[in-house]
C-alpha cells in the first residue's frame, strides 16, 4: 500500500514537472511578450528624419555595419540566432532578401514584430530601438546574406 502510493505521488510529481518543462518551452518558443531592448547609440550616423523608409539609407556604411552588429548581438541574437546564424527558434535572418528588395519587409517585421492569434512571435522593436538602429543592423546582415 505504502509502495503503490508512493509510486502514484512520484507519478504526479513526474507528470508535474514534465507540465511545467512544456510550459516553460512553450513560453520560450512563442510568447515572446516581455522582452527587454538594449539602447542603441546611432548618434555618429546621419539623421533620417522620422518619417519610415522603405529602402536602407545605410547600405555600405561601415559605421552603420559596426553598430548595426553590436545592436543585433544585443537585441536579436537570443531568438535569431549568434552571428545571425538561426539556431531554429526564428527565421535565419541571413536568407532575408539581399538589398532593396528585402529591405521593405525586413521594416515590417522590425517595427511591427510579428504577433498571430494573440501570441507574440516576436516583439515590436521600432518603437524602442528606433528607424536609424534597425537600419543599422539591416546593414550589417545585408554583409551575413546567404542564398
Ligand atoms: C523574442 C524573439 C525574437 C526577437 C528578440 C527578435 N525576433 Fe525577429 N522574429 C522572431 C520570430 C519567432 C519570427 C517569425 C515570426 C513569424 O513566424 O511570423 C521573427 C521574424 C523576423 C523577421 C522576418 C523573417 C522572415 O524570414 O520573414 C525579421 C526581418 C526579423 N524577425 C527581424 C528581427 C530583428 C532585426 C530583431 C532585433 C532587432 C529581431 N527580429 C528580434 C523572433 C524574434
Amino acid at each position: 500500500m505504502a509502495g503503490s502510493q508512493s509510486g502514484l505521488l512520484s507519478r504526479v510529481a513526474l507528470a508535474t514537472s514534465a507540465a511545467i518543462l512544456a510550459s516553460a518551452v512553450g513560453a520560450n518558443l512563442y510568447a515572446h511578450g516581455n522582452v527587454t531592448t538594449q539602447a542603441v547609440d546611432t548618434s555618429k550616423l546621419p539623421a533620417i528624419g522620422d518619417a519610415l523608409l522603405t529602402k536602407n539609407p545605410y547600405r555600405g556604411n561601415a559605421d552603420a555595419i559596426r553598430i548595426g552588429q553590436s545592436a543585433y548581438g544585443q537585441n536579436c541574437a537570443r531568438c535569431h540566432g549568434l552571428d545571425a546564424i538561426s539556431g531554429g527558434i526564428a527565421p535565419d535572418l541571413r536568407y532575408l532578401d539581399k538589398g532593396e528588395a528585402g529591405d521593405e519587409w525586413y521594416m515590417e517585421r522590425y517595427h511591427k514584430g510579428a504577433v498571430r492569434d494573440g501570441k507574440v512571435y516576436m516583439p515590436a522593436m521600432g518603437d524602442t530601438l528606433g528607424q536609424k538602429a534597425g537600419w543599422a543592423i539591416r546593414s550589417w546582415l545585408d554583409t551575413k546574406h546567404q542564398e
